[in-house]
């Protein structure tokens, strides 16, 4: 039996994880996230009502899950709090009884956030002082939630601007304190009572700081080693694997995109897909779906499935793409590397499929799908080598097909 799954997007971010993760949380007992802050935005539908969510896990909104915010995150308290009161309004429960928070996670300051705008412009971040933060922490000059709680003098060493900016972020500190726990203990304690836990991951594989397209990434480990070094869990613990996929490929911000649509295909599927930044609102970069990247995706992170999201978006195309080589220096490139030098310079190789014109609205079944759209699924499972354990056919926690239920919870 399957006692904790973790989830991880094997792209730029944003390929539907918070859908997936709300998806699975039924069964689930637990809910952890372990990197990034409100960079992340993980949008869940149900019955038509939306909801976002940067910091808070998507498993908030069922009943009786534990909503765990690990170490490996960093914290802006006023987000959180917003995040919390913007739940509650719409009659969601969230007390420190189903939401944890780590005391050793690190704090967003108002600097961090200063900083990101004015120097990381050429990278395209979310401009919430993510990477500054993550950069204090590593140099060992951050603040976590738990010396702030230990030391309220400890405001005085950072750069505040005015008085009433301190007192501010002192309540909001305040108020977040009830949610504080010890994580580490609580997610072991929990593992060893056998709960089902979902490891939620933020951004993707190739976001990640040392497995992304560096610089062009993240500051933190969007793969699955991420789990263990942001909740304090050895990797024995990590029972499944799961890689989120879009059946073709999104980027918001800069950085390379080998596969990238720069024509009117392009702008249907951003069309289509509402391709635009859940946390920003910027529209994203679009392209074909890029069999070198996710292989990639599947061997970093040891994945067993993949779930393949917005197949729905593709319906209408004529012809699908996908990359499987990358022509480089008059050299056919099969396996990916994230060496920019390459990514930047490479013209992708394509194999191309018939499209379906069918919407995949109402399907229940994987058996129901167009003969195409099953196709193009089962290509992309030969070429990841692994199977694809549910495709995502709409926004809706019901749009999901199961094909594979070992899987599952
Ligand atoms: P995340 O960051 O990985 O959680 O993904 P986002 O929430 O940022 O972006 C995914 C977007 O696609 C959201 O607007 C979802 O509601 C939507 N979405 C998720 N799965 C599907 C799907 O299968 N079909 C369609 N059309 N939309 C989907
Ligand atoms: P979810 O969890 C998509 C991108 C930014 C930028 C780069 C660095 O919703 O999938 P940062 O602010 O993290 O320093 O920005 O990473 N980025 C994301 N793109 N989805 C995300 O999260 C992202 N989080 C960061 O656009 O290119
Ligand atoms: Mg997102």
């Amino acid at each position: 039996m399957t006692k904790n799954i973790a989830v991880i997007g094997m792209q730029f971010g944003d390929e539907g994880k918070g859908k997936i993760i709300d998806f699975l949380a039924e069964k689930a007992d637990v809910v952890a996230r372990f990197n990034g802050g409100n960079n992340a935005g993980h949008t869940i539908k149900v019955n038509d009502e939306t909801t976002i969510l940067h910091l808070i896990p998507s498993g908030i909104l069922h009943k009786g899950k534990i909503n765990i915010i690990g170490n490996g995150l960093v914290i802006d308290p006023k987000v959180l709090l917003e995040e919390i009161e913007k739940l509650r309004n719409k009659g969601i429960k969230v007390t420190p009884d189903n939401l944890v928070v780590s005391g050793n996670a690190h704090i967003i300051l108002e600097k961090h956030i200063k900083e990101d705008k004015e120097k990381n412009k050429h990278l395209g971040t979310t401009a919430r002082g993510i990477g500054p933060a993550y950069t204090d922490k590593v140099a060992r000059s951050g603040m976590r939630l738990i010396d702030y709680i230990n030391k309220n003098n400890v405001l005085e060493k950072q750069s505040f601007s005015g008085r009433r900016k301190s007192e501010a972020f002192s309540s909001d500190l305040k108020n977040i304190k009830p949610f504080i726990k010890n994580t580490t203990l609580l997610i072991n304690n929990l593992l060893n009572k056998n709960k089902k836990i979902l490891f939620e991951g933020a951004q993707g594989t190739l976001l990640d700081i040392d497995f992304g397209t560096y610089p062009y990434v993240t500051s933190s480990n969007a793969t699955v080693g991420g789990i263990c070094t942001g909740l304090g869990i050895g990797p024995k613990k990590i029972d499944k694997v799961l890689g989120v996929a879009k059946a073709y490929t999104t980027r918001v911000g800069n950085g390379p995109l080998p596969t990238e649509l720069k024509d009117e295909v392009g702008k249907k599927i951003q069309k289509t897909g509402n391709e635009f930044g859940a946390t920003t609102g910027r529209p994203r970069r679009i392209g074909w779906f890029d069999a070198l990247m996710c292989k990639y995706s599947v061997i970093v992170n040891s994945l067993d499935a993949i779930v393949l999201t917005k197949l729905d978006v593709l319906s209408g195309l004529e012809k699908i793409k996908i990359c499987i080589g990358y022509k480089h220096k008059n050299k056919i490139i099969k396996n990916f590397s994230n060496n920019s030098e390459i990514l930047e310079n490479c013209e992708p190789v394509y194999e191309e499929l018939n499209g379906w014109n069918e919407n995949l609205d109402g399907i229940k079944n994987f058996e129901d799908l167009p003969e195409n759209a099953k196709k193009y699924i089962k290509r992309i499972e030969e070429l990841m080598e692994i199977p694809i354990s549910i495709v995502s056919i709409g926004p809706e926690r019901n749009q999901t097909l199961i094909l594979k239920k070992e899987f599952l919870f």
